[in-house]
């Protein structure tokens, strides 16, 4: 039997956790869980985050998002192993939480999406701000978006997504004048961007076709304590149908309540959509999007004119 390895005090706290900086300075983007480092604070955070979610869940979460979070046996009292995940969901859709280490650029992280892989953080927030997170955190990416992807026709969405991102790599590659080809590419990049914000991270659903009650399944909402319940209630949200047109010429902000949020029908609408997307990029139509966020960073932009094609 091996002998237990001491837990760090620092535990495994969202920009405090040495273990990951160590990680990031040997360049290694994709780790594993070391669980046993996750101090009893970090567990307490686990537990008061998904305490106060759960009522919110039932009243405001897509009912998918729910069958879910059964269907991963979640706990209230751990933070998850993600092998235990992955026991669970891969039966189901074939998609697999895959922990990293950081921040994972544009095109890395679409095409891990085509492979049925889903980058996610381990760290999780400090248990004594539990509201608000710039970076995604382990409660974020396994409470909010793995529950959606044991649904299949969800994780069908996410793998043509993946899909329309690859095309848009091999599509750069035969714009030959360099300039042009980073325009373009940047362009496609805040398009997809902005489809991914406004559908799987803050996007809403009718509870059922035609309905006008509404249901929440964007990972971003699932997980704020705050948000969840404002982007259904609040008079001040404007919530219209989903747009593509509309939607890919949309800045957006991340450090506030979003204004402005888009509904789709069904899961089956929003994969109809992700086919249109496609189109569109092989029209040309995403290749000159309206300006502002989010802003294309190097990394982003180098992973998809360097992308290769096994
Ligand atoms: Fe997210």
């Amino acid at each position: 039997m091996a002998t237990a390895t001491p837990t760090r005090p620092e535990g495994l706290t969202t920009t405090r956790a040495p273990f990951i900086e160590e990680s990031q300075s040997r360049g290694d983007l994709f780790i594993e869980q070391p669980y046993h480092l996750y101090s009893e604070d970090n567990q307490e955070a686990w537990r008061r985050l998904y305490s106060r979610m759960m009522p919110r869940w039932q009243r405001y979460a897509h009912p998918r998002f729910l069958e879910g979070v059964n269907n991963l046996a979640l706990s209230s009292d751990a933070v998850p192993r993600l092998e235990d995940i992955n026991k669970f969901l891969e039966p189901l859709s074939a998609f697999k939480a895959k922990a990293v280490a950081g921040y994972v650029p544009a095109y890395m992280f679409f095409d891990c999406l085509r492979r049925r892989e889903f980058p996610t953080t381990i760290t999780i927030r400090d248990k004594d701000s539990l509201d608000y997170l710039p970076e995604p955190d382990i409660f974020h990416d396994v409470a909010g978006h793995v529950p959606m992807h044991t649904d299949r026709h969800f994780s069908d969405v996410l793998v043509r997504f993946g899909e329309v991102a690859r095309a848009a790599a091999k599509r750069a590659l035969e714009i030959p004048e360099r300039e042009r080809r980073v325009h373009v590419v940047e362009s496609n990049i805040k398009a997809l961007a902005r489809f991914f914000w406004f559908t799987v991270e803050f996007g809403l659903m009718r509870h059922e076709p035609g309905s006008e009650e509404i249901r929440v399944y964007g990972s971003g909402l699932l997980s704020s304590f705050g948000e969840i319940e404002h982007c259904v209630e609040s008079t001040d949200v404007q919530r219209y149908p989903f747009q593509l047109e509309w939607v890919v010429n949309q800045y957006f902000e991340i450090d506030k309540y979003q204004p402005l949020l888009f509904v789709v029908d069904s899961f089956k609408h929003l994969f109809e959509q992700v086919d249109v997307l496609e189109a569109w990029l092989h029209q040309g139509k995403l290749d000159n999007v309206s300006p502002g966020e989010p802003l294309i960073n190097e990394q982003d932009l180098r992973s998809f004119l360097n992308a290769s094609f096994e």
